[in-house]
């Protein structure tokens, strides 16, 4: 089947089997699936029940589509993501996303844990995304253009919405919970990055770095989904600290700290204007 023709048939079964068309998306990272247990009415779909979609096999990561109500909203929200590192093409990780975005979603919440390459980020930080670097040396949108979804060159220079930006500020505000902003490097993984590789990220200008969300923010922009970006910083970068890295802390800081992120993407969705 043709790529678009294969998106459409997964829509139309996700439309037939759901059938109520969400506000809004959400993508839970690493350990923080947990929002999915704190949607209303929720109905799942396994990603393997859907064609041309793969499933996930990174840890920490269910591989179903949740939808139901979350913050007075209608939230579709993808419990566990795809990632470059499990061998999965761009395309292939980005197809959840534009599913999404044919379903209706005007605004995509996306949530990682990341590791903390600034010096004045500690553990359980969390971090809005004000912009990314793609340093995973590919992009999704290489190949034909999708005309149908969006235009060959689409802008990056607001990949992060400023307005939904101002909201999660607000929010985080009102529930005096500290709020970084910072930039977020998309690497490949899965090895983690090496001392030096860390102190390069930083003289780039990163804050923050991890192995996901950045091609399913160039899906999203591509298709003028407004993108929320929340990273959790689970562990300082490789060097910062005189200690190994290992994916079990990641995952047990995710469900430590995973509810802070969860009040305030719920809370986020109230104050949305979708
Ligand atoms: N590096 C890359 N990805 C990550 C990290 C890290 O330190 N922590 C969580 N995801």
């Amino acid at each position: 089947m043709a790529r678009m023709e294969t998106l459409q048939a997964a829509a139309e079964e996700l439309r037939r089997r759901f059938g109520q068309s969400p506000q809004a998306g959400v993508v839970l990272g690493s350990g923080l699936g947990g929002l999915a247990d704190r949607v209303q009415e929720a109905q799942a779909v396994g990603y393997e029940e859907l064609p041309g979609m793969k499933p996930s096999t990174a840890p920490g990561h269910r591989g179903r589509f949740v939808l139901g109500k979350l913050g007075g909203k209608t939230v579709l929200l993808m419990q566990g993501r795809l990632h470059l590192y499990e061998g999965h093409t761009m395309e292939e990780i980005v197809f959840p996303v534009r599913l999404m975005g044919l379903l209706g979603i005007r605004a995509l919440v996306v949530t990682n844990a990341a590791g903390g390459v600034n010096l004045s980020y500690r553990v359980g930080d969390l971090m809005l995304m004000e912009d990314h670097i793609n340093l995973m040396g590919t992009n999704p949108l290489i190949g034909p253009n999708l005309d149908c979804l969006g235009e060959r060159f689409p802008d990056m220079s607001r990949a992060y919405s400023p307005a939904l930006r101002a909201l999660a500020k607000a929010q985080a505000d009102r529930m005096g919970l500290e709020l970084r902003e910072g930039v977020y490097a998309g690497l490949t993984g899965p090895s983690y990055e090496t001392p030096a590789e860390i102190r390069m990220l930083r003289i780039l200008g990163a804050d923050a770095v991890g192995m996901s969300t950045v091609p399913e923010v160039i899906a999203a922009r591509h298709m003028g989904i407004e993108v929320l970006g929340i990273s959790l910083i689970t562990n300082m970068a490789a060097g910062v600290l005189d200690q190994t890295l290992s994916g079990e802390e990641v995952i047990a800081v995710g469900r430590e700290r995973g509810s802070a992120l969860q009040a305030l993407v719920e809370g986020v969705l109230e104050e949305m204007e979708l």
